[in-house]
């Protein structure tokens, strides 16, 4: 990590929790102080998204994990980035490969969400990332540069306002990691894209996370990489391990 980034993991609860396992979650966030030097961001599931709110304390961020592009209106089962702010809640994560290949989310409608979201004062972990036949295919590049050229552009004056997941997808939820060296590759060429397309200070201050895998074995030597500036954790969000993720920031 480099030292003019704060570091910052988020705990991405995906559709998991009851009433009961959200109690225990929050207990084990709030049993000891979270260092102070490090931005926690956690997002359960939307009807969670008040409750959790309220219990933890204000130091830890909470997200919505998805949004619709628009206000108010006949969305059913949307839920609106106005809605979020309402009760509370400070990010939302916006472009995870699930929605996108498990819901057909394109490149066009995330850079619209983004682009509403901030303009609405939310905070945006905006996710990115291949699939293993694009990454076989040699086509990695391509394909995060397309999708990152589409949040960019919805983006505007509010880059400080949002957060870079990259996600492998053929990491997500397979126990298969990218190595530190591949995460930290694939960083620094988003880092230059953003240099070129963007501009050389938001390269500089935009963090950029790793998502995949992300575990209390493996945090320390993926956090250590001078251009992994964080982790968006899944599974292992929902056990005390993830204290020990957070903690990496430290390694
Ligand atoms: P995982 O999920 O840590 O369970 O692989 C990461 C994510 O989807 O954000």
């Amino acid at each position: 990590m480099a030292s003019e980034r704060r570091f910052f993991v988020g705990g991405n609860w995906k559709m998991n929790g009851t009433k009961k396992s959200v109690d225990e979650i929050i207990a084990f966030l709030t049993k000891e102080p979270l260092p102070a030097d490090i931005d926690v961001v956690v997002s359960p599931p939307a009807l969670y998204v008040p409750y959790v709110r309220d219990k933890l304390p204000k130091g830890i961020g909470v997200a919505a994990q998805n949004c619709y592009k628009e206000t108010k209106g006949a969305f059913t089962g949307e839920i609106s980035a106005e809605m979020i702010k309402d009760v509370g809640a400070e990010w939302v994560i916006l472009g995870h490969s699930e929605r996108r290949h498990k819901f057909g989310e394109t490149d066009e409608l995330i850079g619209e969400k983004v682009g509403h979201a901030l303009n609405s004062g939310l905070k945006v972990i905006a996710c990115i990332g291949e699939l293993l036949s694009e990454r076989e295919a040699g086509k990695t590049e391509e394909v995060i540069f397309k999708q990152m050229k589409f949040i960019a552009d919805h983006v505007g004056g509010n880059w400080s306002s949002v957060v870079i997941a990259y996600e492998p997808v053929w990491a997500i939820g397979t126990g298969k990691t990218a190595t530190p060296e591949q995460a930290q590759q694939v960083h620094v060429q988003l880092r230059e894209w953003l240099k070129k397309n963007v501009s050389v200070d938001v390269a500089i201050q935009t963090r950029i996370l790793y998502g995949g895998s992300v575990n209390a074995g493996n945090a320390a030597d993926l956090g250590r990489q001078g251009d992994v500036d964080g982790f968006l954790v899944g599974g292992a969000s929902l056990k005390p391990d993830f204290v020990t993720i957070i903690k990496a920031g430290h390694a």
